[in-house]
């Protein structure tokens, strides 16, 4: 709801509250955002005094003493009248001056959603939101600015956005505009961001908010695997649990800027929305510029309710067409198993042997086309690579589907290498400067997605493939940021590395709005555009290359913050792993993947029988709890121990929760174990019971001799063929309580093993163990069977 009186505005969803009042001087005065309030509370508590004159200000109007911009929270603000804190906007006109000062005008009220062509945005229908749109202007220097703000009730979002416009009768440049400006006074707050790299994306930071400003963004062309847009600012003292936490996160997939400022004064500025950095737009008479949309919430209890603000907003407002809210299908991809080295028979026996264990979705990955035997070659090329797929690749297609198999395939359409068909008729589609030699990453060069011929290249290919091989699902790559970003189809180069992403989102409406049946999985090498902005069109990414469980720890759960499970691409591979050549068991590799749309990433092939069958028991407890664990209440347990992680996915229902415990490095001779879960209904009865999962024998090496009456060789022909066979069944536990203990008091697991002493009730864990707890109410009359 969204109402205006007495010079007020109050937005409110669910259950927060948002308020801005208009100065008598017509500036947009921040008032309040936190816990709902009620529509008649008084405001006055929640002003920014000003009783003082404050030293060192300069005075907006001689007429108030105390009105000075620097010291006001401003929900917009410009350049040169007294507030020295960042500014969301610099305009420049030729000869002109960079003094702005926008005040209100009119406003009016939407239903639903305000869309701008060409930038993905969250959506919804009237019922669910309500728009309010401010017109400020600056009358001397003819522009008005219109702040746009969308409150999406149900999820506890309030989405912002701006548009600029050219009121005047000369050019205007524009060198930065933002999407969204807040101050909130300061309430301890630390800063959490996302932070990264290739195989190590969105590590969790905490800074402290000191004076001065703080700069979360990317120059990299995309939304990048360096700095995610999303952050959180929480007080000193918020926990998952508790406490009072703000989130922002950005719609758009290109170079972001998110400024975080404390003021000598103690108001917390924040700014979100296109990097200024190389940006220029250049605007005519009339003409106008809009921004991708910016997204906030609160929570008044904790991280983890913040996140799930986040998590719904996207299921319900982010993620569209039919796999909306769609159980994604179990994936087996030939990447890690293969890399270039393939062909149709290898593909079709590790299809196959996909689909014996309950495999849905086999995908074809790089190296399917053109000369590509290696990453030196082929990129920009869509014909078949005929010494790999003689039959091509519409057989091939036909061959996945006869084995009852989703037919998935990976393209990276915005790149091409020096030795391509494409690159040899077409250069002028790379991007170069000229007079330097451009600069390859990962042996390629980036496709100009400014200039529309190339556009028409990428969706005639693509469409044309997907459509006569009735591919079900695409893994869209993009394996390199921008260098030498620069088009010959702009006069302006500021415009272009947005002008790159509004071409990107533009082939993504002209191939996937056409067909969407198929399920778009966004690749960057791994999460390097894990943004809201590609969301909107695909609704899985591929986290991270890292397939390494412990490392997916960190990346997951960093993610988490910003992203619901259903939105993290997550893999089982073998070990050790390539990433970072750390062993780690099967089931730990499933257990965190499983916190995911999970697929499989290995050469099933390999594994031994007892390996497989683990496997099968795998999928068929994921497929079992896939809801849950897509779509549930994600909530990441406290870090009580450094080497111990606990995450839980709840049905939304509250009936039945997925609980996962991992250990990092195991400690000597630890203490007890402890679970919570909390989120469930407090009054409510639950069993938890351990998810069964089998230990191999050569995990144990020499120490089996303790435990078998004969002594053998761990390494000798007996024990590596039983190790193949044979598993030992972990430690399985089963308890009997409410949901308020559960969260209050929690479960005491049974000891882990600790060097002393082992049997069925011992749990085995080490270095990178992990168990996954099953917990579902019980209903008196009917007992419970049993989870598995
Ligand atoms: C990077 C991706 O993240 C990998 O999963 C794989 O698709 C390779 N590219 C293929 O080149």
């Amino acid at each position: 709801m969204i109402t205006f009186k007495d010079n007020v505005f109050r937005l409110s969803t669910k259950k927060t509250s948002y308020c801005f009042r208009i100065t008598p001087f017509g500036h947009l005065e921040h008032v309040y955002y936190g816990e709902k309030i009620d529509q008649d509370q008084d405001i006055l508590p929640f002003i920014h005094k000003r009783t003082a004159q404050l030293g060192s200000c300069v005075m907006y109007d001689e007429s108030d003493e105390t009105y000075s911009l620097d010291t006001l929270p401003l929900e917009w603000s410009g350049i040169g009248k007294g507030d020295y804190r960042l500014s969301p906007v610099e305009i420049k006109r030729p000869g002109g001056n960079y003094t702005t000062d926008f005040v209100y005008r009119s406003h009016r009220l939407l239903p639903g959603t305000i869309t701008f062509p060409g930038l993905p945005s969250g959506y919804g229908d009237e019922e669910g939101c309500t728009s309010l749109e401010i017109t400020l202007e600056d009358l001397t220097e003819k522009v008005k600015v219109l702040l746009c703000y969308t409150v999406f009730h149900e999820v506890d979002v309030i989405a912002r956005k701006t548009v600029i416009v050219n009121a005047g009768e000369t050019k205007l440049s524009l060198q930065k505009i933002m999407s969204l400006q807040l101050d909130l006074p300061n309430d301890d707050f630390k800063l959490l961001t996302f932070n990264g790299g290739w195989i190590k994306e969105a590590h969790k930071q905490i800074s402290p908010l000191g004076y001065g400003t703080i700069v979360n963004s990317s120059t990299t062309g995309d939304s990048s695997n360096i700095h995610n847009p999303g952050f959180l600012i929480g007080s000193a003292y918020t926990t998952e649990e508790t406490g009072r936490a703000y989130g922002f996160n950005l719609v758009y997939s290109g170079n972001h800027y998110g400024a975080i400022e404390r003021s000598n004064h103690d108001l917390v500025r924040i700014q979100l929305g296109i990097n200024p950095h190389c940006f220029e737009w250049v605007l005519d008479p009339g003409e106008r510029f809009c921004t991708p949309e910016a997204v906030m919430t609160f929570s008044g209890t904790g991280y983890n309710d913040l996140s799930n603000n986040f998590h719904r907003f996207i299921n319900h407002h982010i993620v569209r067409g039919n796999w909306k809210n769609r159980e994604r299908p179990v994936l087996l991809n030939n990447w890690e198993a293969n890399f270039f080295k393939f062909n149709q028979e290898k593909l079709l026996r590790l299809a196959r042997k996909g689909k014996e264990v309950g495999i849905e979705l086999f995908v074809l990955d790089d190296g399917w086309f053109g000369a590509r035997d290696s990453d030196k070659a082929g990129l920009g090329d869509y014909t078949v690579n005929k010494k790999k797929l003689p039959e091509g690749l519409k057989s091939y297609a036909k061959k996945i589907h006869e084995l009852d198999l989703l037919c998935g395939l990976w393209f990276e359409p915005e790149m091409v290498n020096y030795d391509s068909d494409l690159y040899r008729a077409h250069p002028e589609y790379a991007l170069t400067t000229p007079g330097k030699k451009p600069s390859l990453g990962r042996n390629q060069l980036v496709l100009d997605l400014c200039n529309p011929q190339v556009r028409d290249y990428i969706v005639e290919n693509v469409s044309r493939i997907l459509d006569e091989c009735e591919i079900d699902y695409v893994k869209w790559d993009y394996n390199r940021h921008i260098s030498d970003a620069l088009s010959t189809t702009l006069n302006n180069q500021g415009e272009f590395f947005h002008r790159y992403i509004l071409g990107l989102y533009e082939v993504l409406e002209r191939i996937f709005i056409p067909r969407p049946h198929i399920l778009f999985e966004s690749c960057s090498s791994g999460g390097n555009r894990f943004d809201l902005g590609m969301l909107c069109y695909s609704p899985q990414i591929w986290s991270s290359d890292d397939t390494d469980p412990i490392e997916r720890l960190k990346i997951q759960e960093g993610l988490s913050y910003l992203y619901p499970p259903s939105t993290m691409g997550a893999h089982v591979s073998a070990a050790p792993h390539q990433q970072t050549l750390r062993d780690t068991p099967l089931s730990t590799r499933f257990n965190v993947a499983a916190f995911g749309s999970l697929g499989y990433e290995l050469d099933l092939q390999q594994l031994s029988p007892v390996e497989r069958k683990e496997v099968k028991a795998q999928i068929s407890f994921y497929k079992r709890y896939r809801r849950t664990l897509q779509y549930g209440t994600f909530r990441r347990g406290e870090h009580y121990k450094d080497n111990k992680v606990i995450w839980h996915s709840l049905a939304v229902d509250q009936k039945e929760a997925i609980s996962g415990f991992f250990q990092t490095l195991a400690g000597a001779s630890e203490g007890f174990d402890r679970l919570r879960i909390p989120g469930l209904i407090p009054e409510s009865k639950y069993r938890v019971k351990t998810k069964a999962q089998r230990l191999f024998i050569k995990r144990f090496g020499g120490l089996v001799k303790h435990i078998m009456p004969v002594t053998l060789n761990p390494d000798g022909v007996i024990l590596r063929t039983a190790n193949r066979h044979y598993g030992l069944d972990d430690c399985v536990e089963e308890y009997t309580l409410t949901g308020a203990l559960l969260k209050d008091n929690g479960i005491l697991l049974n000891n882990q093993f600790v060097g002393s002493y082992i049997n069925e009730h011992v749990r085995i864990l080490g270095d990178f163990g992990s168990s996954l707890y099953v917990t579902r109410e019980v209903n008196d009359e009917e007992e419970l069977r049993s989870p598995e």
